[in-house]
Formats: C-alpha cells, sequence, structure tokens
C-alpha cells in the first residue's frame, strides 16, 4: 500500500470530489458538439468550477497555504512555505473534443520542493499519488520507470507547440531525429498524464516545451518517485521555471537528451 500522507490524503479526496463532477461535465458534451460556441464556453465553465471545488476542498484542510491554479493564477496564504499547484484540467482541448485524456493534477510544494502529488484521470478512474521519498503509485500498485536501454525498442511521448506559440522549426526537426531512432513516438496532448505514463513505465520518455508550472508540477514528482530523471531541456535542474521538461530513466534520459540537442542545432 501507498504512504499517504495527511496532506496527499486531503489532495486525492479533492481531485476525486472534483472528478465526479468533470465526468458528468464530459458526459453532457456530447450534447453541445453540434453547437461551434458552445462547447468551448462549457468547457471553461467547467474548468472554473473544477479549480473552485479544488480551491475549497484543499483550503478547507490546509486553510493558510498558497495557491498557484490555472484559472485563478497565484494566490499566497499566510503561510509562506506551502503552496499548492493546481491544474484542474490538464489536456483540455481532448475534454473538449470528447477525447478522454485529461487529467486533474494537483501538486504540494513545502519550501520550494515538490513533495506531494496526485495526477486523477476520472474516466479511466487512475489515481497516480506520490509523496516524495516514498514512491510513486498507481491506484495502489508502485510505480517503476520503464527499464528500456536502447532507444531503438523504445516509446517516446511529447507535447507539439499549437497556434500562436514558438518553436515549431525545432520541434519537426525533433521529432524527425526521435522517429528515425525509437519505436515511435505519441501526442496525447495532457503533459500531466505524458509523465505519469513515463512513471509507471507505459512510456519510455518524455519531452516538451512551453508548459506552464501546473501543467508538470505532479507529473515531475511521480517520475522521480519512480525512479525516473527529470531535467529541462538542457539537461539542468530548473524544469519548473524553464517551462520545459525532459524525463526519462537513468540510461535513455542522456540519450535522449543528446539526440534532441543534436536536432536542435541542426533544425
Ligand atoms: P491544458 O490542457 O491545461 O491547457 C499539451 O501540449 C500541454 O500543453 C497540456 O498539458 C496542455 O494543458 C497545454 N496546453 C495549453 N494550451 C494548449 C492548446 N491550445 N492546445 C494543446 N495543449 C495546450
Ligand atoms: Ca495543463
Amino acid at each position: 500500500m501507498p504512504y499517504i500522507s495527511p496532506a496527499l490524503n486531503v489532495m486525492s479526496a479533492a481531485a476525486r470530489k472534483a472528478g465526479r463532477g468533470l465526468i458528468r461535465d464530459f458526459g453532457e458534451l456530447e450534447n453541445l458538439q453540434v453547437s461551434l460556441k458552445g462547447p468551448a464556453d462549457f468547457v471553461s465553465t467547467a474548468d472554473e468550477r473544477t479549480e473552485r471545488i479544488l480551491i475549497e476542498e484543499l483550503s478547507r484542510a490546509r486553510p493558510g497555504y498558497g495557491f498557484l491554479g490555472e484559472e485563478g493564477g497565484a494566490r499566497e496564504g499566510p503561510d509562506k512555505t506551502h503552496r499548492f499547484i493546481v491544474d484542474p484540467i490538464d489536456g483540455t482541448t481532448n475534454f473538449l473534443h470528447g477525447i478522454p485524456i485529461f487529467a486533474i493534477s494537483i501538486a504540494l510544494e513545502r519550501e520550494g520542493q515538490l513533495v506531494s502529488a496526485v495526477v486523477y484521470n476520472p474516466v479511466v478512474d487512475e489515481m497516480y499519488l506520490a509523496e516524495k521519498g516514498h514512491g510513486a503509485y498507481l491506484n495502489n500498485k508502485r510505480l517503476r520507470v520503464a527499464a528500456r536501454k536502447s532507444l531503438a525498442e523504445s516509446l517516446f511521448a511529447t507535447g507539439a507547440p499549437f497556434m500562436g506559440r514558438p518553436g515549431h522549426a525545432r520541434f519537426l526537426a525533433e521529432i524527425k531525429a526521435v522517429m528515425g531512432r525509437s519505436s515511435g513516438i505519441r501526442r496525447c496532448g495532457a503533459a500531466s498524464l505524458d509523465l505519469a505514463g513515463v512513471a509507471s513505465g507505459r512510456f519510455d520518455g518524455f519531452w516538451e516545451r512551453g508548459l506552464n508550472q501546473w501543467d508538470m508540477a505532479a507529473g515531475i514528482l511521480l517520475v522521480r518517485e519512480a525512479g525516473g530523471i527529470v531535467t529541462d531541456l538542457e539537461g539542468g535542474p530548473r524544469a519548473l521555471d524553464a517551462g520545459q521538461v525532459l524525463a526519462a530513466n537513468e540510461s535513455l534520459h542522456p540519450q535522449l537528451l543528446k539526440l534532441l540537442t543534436e536536432a536542435g542545432d541542426e533544425g
């Protein structure tokens, strides 16, 4: 069984409660797909409502803690040492299109360090939990990153820059390099679940640029607690601040970093 700290218990209960609402909203969406404006408005309302539920639940149990959220921005609490980093729907575009690949992501930072993490996909009822120093779990099963050592047998996840974002040419050079040397690439559209996928060994690695802290914070702790390496795309420790991430096991991380760096230099 996982070690569940009191804070992690509060976080997973909040995610389950908010998840029930999200499943209802996701079901409702089917009726709205025919109207062009309908779904987008509906999804932003669902996003805001989900964040409100999470903040209500978390702040009832931990009244002094600060928040960083996708919808509500940053809020300092009287307790300056603790902060929740919350993404109510990671994978909003999937949610909007009726694709069941989205998650609620909640991380807890203590004195600037990630200490607890929840990533919850309510549709498939997959609850990923991690506590610093106590491992990562999926529905009570201990997680370990994949053991593969060669690029040729590895499956990688990534995220593509979308409309209005920079770096399209570099991204194309990177996927060209990686698809030529690996078993394949997936682009699923929810960074928290991509990182959870690395933690559980479904993916051998993941990289993406242009992310926000709430997309990555919980997933980063999941990977680390599953024995993986997480850095920015220069191989340094600043993934969260730099908004970019490279996650893989110990053998593949340096190989993928080299491949991406060389591709970027050429691209
Ligand atoms: P979001 O769904 O919470 O916005 C996937 O590339 C990552 O980028 C996701 O974690 C997603 O988080 C974020 N993202 C932000 N805007 C996006 C967009 N317009 N299309 C796809 N992903 C987006
Ligand atoms: Ca997100």
